[in-house]
């Protein structure tokens, strides 16, 4: 059925709800887009597609099996960007080991790590017949040969202006004395952290970026990587457009006034994705919600029950009819007790996550564990192809390559 569209929508036609952007500030809106943005009209105001191909890149850390926040947040977004893709189109999906590195892991955990992440994008639906190309990013040497050069160009004090590191040395340092105790715990990798991420995204010429509000300033800084190296260089590197999802802030389930956290030491208070559905359960009945029985939607009063209720209404979306709002979902269920409520959010997480934790189990078994390693392996030839085809210009544009013969 074709229907009339008003100004304003046409640009959002074919996308699903999705895709659409959150509101953000101006300033965010000018650097952020849909994924089709080259949707346009024909002479009767029909909407034809014909866009460029997207080439989508997103990193995650291994940092353990991902939770139901993490899954909720991205990697749900990644699968259905993988789903919508265009066969054109290119998605690649990098478990960022190097990143990891900027603080202290340990050789054995990390290796363990790397490979659960690798189970449980798979595992979640990423799929290289699908189009994902996945890989560890520690395969690709070209992303740290661009973050060198990048870093050439990149500005002290920009990177100073940027509140990761910070957060980071805070945590390790809760004794005070941060002027000098930080310098000495900042490590350059630390520091340096965002032109990586930068390479990572730049050596891809990727055009998108899905990631959660927390990158915002990590994609600004990619833009600002790609613009002074054109400026400086030539016009090769592509500034990138940040995508963000209309990711739910999950809770915990035990202090529901702070995010789902994998580093907090109750395990209580999250889901991992491969939990079993009696462990689901039980994590659900007992999350922590407040004593007035009955349900309403108020994130600030009654943050555990409305946490539930977002819960609810991202897990109970699997058919295509649009998704209830959590405060609809409590008008919905306003006769209801919180037992009530907590019963239909276990159900509804357990068909959520159904699969997972069995298919996550087999791809970390299968072939002795060989398979793992060949998908991933096909994954890094795939990426170093794609970042080698940069580079060449690259280092063309910089001098470090042969350039044109001179004959
Ligand atoms: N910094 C990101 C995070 O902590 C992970 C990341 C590394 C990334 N490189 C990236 C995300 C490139 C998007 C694109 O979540």
């Amino acid at each position: 059925m074709r229907q009339t569209l008003c100004a304003r929508c046409r640009p959002l036609a074919g996308l699903t709800r999705r895709q659409v952007i959150r509101p953000a500030t101006q300033q965010q809106r000018r650097n952020e887009s849909t994924i089709s943005s080259d949707v346009s009209t024909d002479e009767q105001g029909e909407v034809t597609k014909k866009r460029k191909p997207n080439v989508i890149f997103s990193g995650i850390q291994p940092t353990g099996v991902p939770h139901l926040g993490n899954y909720l947040g991205a990697l749900r977004q990644w699968r259905k960007l993988q789903d919508d893709a265009e066969p054109e189109d290119r998605l690649l999906f990098s478990v960022v080991d190097l990143h990891a590195i900027t603080m202290p892991q340990d050789a054995k955990v990390l290796r363990l790590r790397r490979r659960e992440m690798l189970a449980a994008l798979l595992a979640i639906g990423l799929d290289p017949e699908k189009g994902s190309t996945i890989f560890f990013q520690s395969s690709v040497p070209q992303h740290t040969e661009l973050m060198w050069i990048l870093s050439c160009t990149a500005s002290m004090g920009y990177l100073g202006r940027m509140t990761q590191w910070k957060s980071k040395i805070q945590m390790n340092n809760k004794a005070g004395d941060l002027e000098d105790a930080a310098m000495t715990n900042l490590k350059l990798g630390l520091f340096s952290y965002p032109v990586l991420q930068a390479a990572d995204i730049l050596v891809h010429r990727a055009t998108h970026v899905p990631v959660g509000d927390d990158q915002r300033q990590h994609l600004e800084f990619a833009r600002e990587c790609a613009t002074n190296f054109n400026h400086t260089f030539k016009n090769i590197l592509v500034p990138p457009e940040t995508m963000t999802t209309p990711s739910p802030r999950i809770m915990s389930l035990t202090h529901p006034d702070s995010k789902m956290s994998k580093s907090t030491p109750n395990h209580r208070s999250r889901i991992i994705i491969t939990a079993p559905p009696n462990e689901i359960r039980s994590r659900i009945m007992s999350a922590v919600t407040d004593s007035h029985n009955g349900v309403t939607y108020d994130p600030e009063m009654r943050p555990g029950v409305a946490n539930l209720l977002e819960l609810l209404s991202q897990c109970n979306n699997a058919q295509e009819s649009r998704p209830l709002a959590p405060d609809e979902l409590a008008r919905q269920l306003s006769g209801a007790s919180l037992k009530d409520l907590k019963e239909l959010v276990a159900e509804a997480v357990c068909i959520e996550l159904r699969g997972v934790r069995d298919r996550h189990d087999e791809f970390l078994n299968r072939k002795g564990g060989k398979w793992l390693d060949e998908i991933e392996a096909e994954g890094a030839e795939v990426a170093r192809r794609n970042a080698e085809e940069t580079m060449r210009m690259v280092r063309d544009a910089v001098g470090l390559g042969p350039g044109a013969r001179l004959i």
